[in-house]
């Protein structure tokens, strides 16, 4: 496809079996264009990823379809644009992405990877396009998240969307802890939260999820699509399996991240009632990621979120990542019971993200 921008050409990212095989050079170009762009936002490498790493992410998966573009300017990879759609029962969502490189913002690039966007979505009887991004702290006019919690400034990205008929969902702080100097902390936060917790138990795993605890992390998996704050975006209800968690754990085997699960057990059911996830990739000195966390509605009120929260990082620090400087998280800003537990850990905001949505008419 080309537009009014000399040169500029969206090509279909070709997927490679691995990064061995001859048709690699895409996906490695995808994946260093990727990288620059978080960096050009962020000033850090601390959401880069190698293409190892990234791949199992693009390979043909039963629980979305993945359509992803390079774009091209006189033979030069500037940016990529991608589209996911979920295959749950009935979903009418798309989520999307377009980065470009800075030096190609302004020139209708984003515009014309847009329309592709649109386009796929319709093709597939999507009608609700959401996305986000990081809109890094600036003077001037801000938007206020209309869940009151959260504001980013009108940015380039902010028109962009505004432009092509979006409007602002929600705010999502980012947040990191420094790990030296956190362990007293974490321990005594612990020890709080054992005190609190009489009847439940820790349990942790990493990589492939043991027999035992498959039906009971699919369940947890399941309720994060439905239990966590969403304000007015939209996020299909998931049925996970024990195929989908294997799944799932083979995207971190397969690219060599560790991922580490601790679990609450509530002891007189042997139920898991409250989970959390860190990552690390490859680089043992790189950050490390805090990805879902969760405690049932009906197990709520026993401290268990700082409970495996802090038994997580206890054991991430003492046996899994020594070296790795930091642990980044996202949290929903009006998610305050989140916070509230993070912020006493040490986590402290670093960035802010919008949530963007559209409804196709
Ligand atoms: C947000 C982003 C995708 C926008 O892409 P872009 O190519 O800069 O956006 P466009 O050029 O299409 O549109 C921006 C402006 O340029 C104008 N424009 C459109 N065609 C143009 C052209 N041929 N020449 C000059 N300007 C043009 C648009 O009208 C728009 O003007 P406005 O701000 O007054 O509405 C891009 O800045 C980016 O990659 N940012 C970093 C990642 C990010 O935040 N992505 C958000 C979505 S995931």
């Amino acid at each position: 496809m080309t537009t009014t921008v000399p040169g500029l050409q969206f090509r279909t990212l070709t997927i490679p079996a691995s990064m061995d095989a001859g048709d690699a050079a895409d996906f490695r170009e995808f994946t260093r264009v990727r990288n620059l762009v978080y960096r050009e936002i962020a000033g850090t490498d601390d959401d880069a990823m190698t293409p190892e790493e990234l791949l199992p992410h693009y390979q043909a998966d039963p629980d979305e379809i993945r359509r992803a573009w390079v774009v091209i300017v006189d033979g030069a990879f500037v940016g990529r644009v991608g589209v996911d759609l979920p295959l749950e029962d009935g979903s009418r969502n798309a989520f999307w992405l377009v980065e470009l490189l800075a030096a190609h913002h302004g020139r209708g690039i984003g515009s014309a990877g847009y329309r592709l966007i649109e386009q796929t979505a319709r093709e597939h009887g999507r009608t609700i396009l959401q996305s986000w991004a990081q809109h890094p702290d600036a003077d001037g006019d801000r938007l206020v998240a209309p869940t009151g919690c959260g504001s980013i400034p009108r940015d380039h990205a902010a028109r962009f969307y505004l432009r092509h008929g979006y409007t602002l969902e929600q705010v999502e702080r980012q947040s990191e802890l420094i790990l030296a100097g956190a362990d007293a902390t974490v321990r005594h936060l612990l020890a709080e939260a054992e005190t609190a917790s009489a009847g439940y138990r820790v349990v942790q795993w990493q990589g492939a999820t043991p027999a035992t605890h498959v039906d009971a992390y699919a369940w947890m998996k399941s309720r994060m699509s439905t239990d966590a704050p969403s304000a007015d975006l939209d996020f299909d209800e998931e049925t996970w399996d024990a195929e989908r968690v294997a799944r799932h754990d083979a995207k971190y085997v397969e690219s060599g991240r560790t991922k580490l699960v601790t679990a609450a057990q509530h002891v007189d059911s042997g139920e898991l009632v409250a989970f959390n996830e860190l990552v690390i990739g490859t680089d043992p000195a790189g950050p490390s990621h805090q990805e879902d966390t969760l405690v049932l509605r009906e197990h709520r009120g026993h401290r268990l979120g700082q409970l495996v929260k802090c038994a997580g990082l206890q054991t991430w620090r003492r046996d899994i990542a020594p070296q790795s400087p930091k642990v980044i998280t996202y949290n929903a800003e009006e998610n305050r019971p989140m916070l509230d537990i993070n912020e006493r850990i040490g986590f402290v905001p670093v960035a802010y993200n919008g949530a963007w949505k559209k409804v196709l008419t």
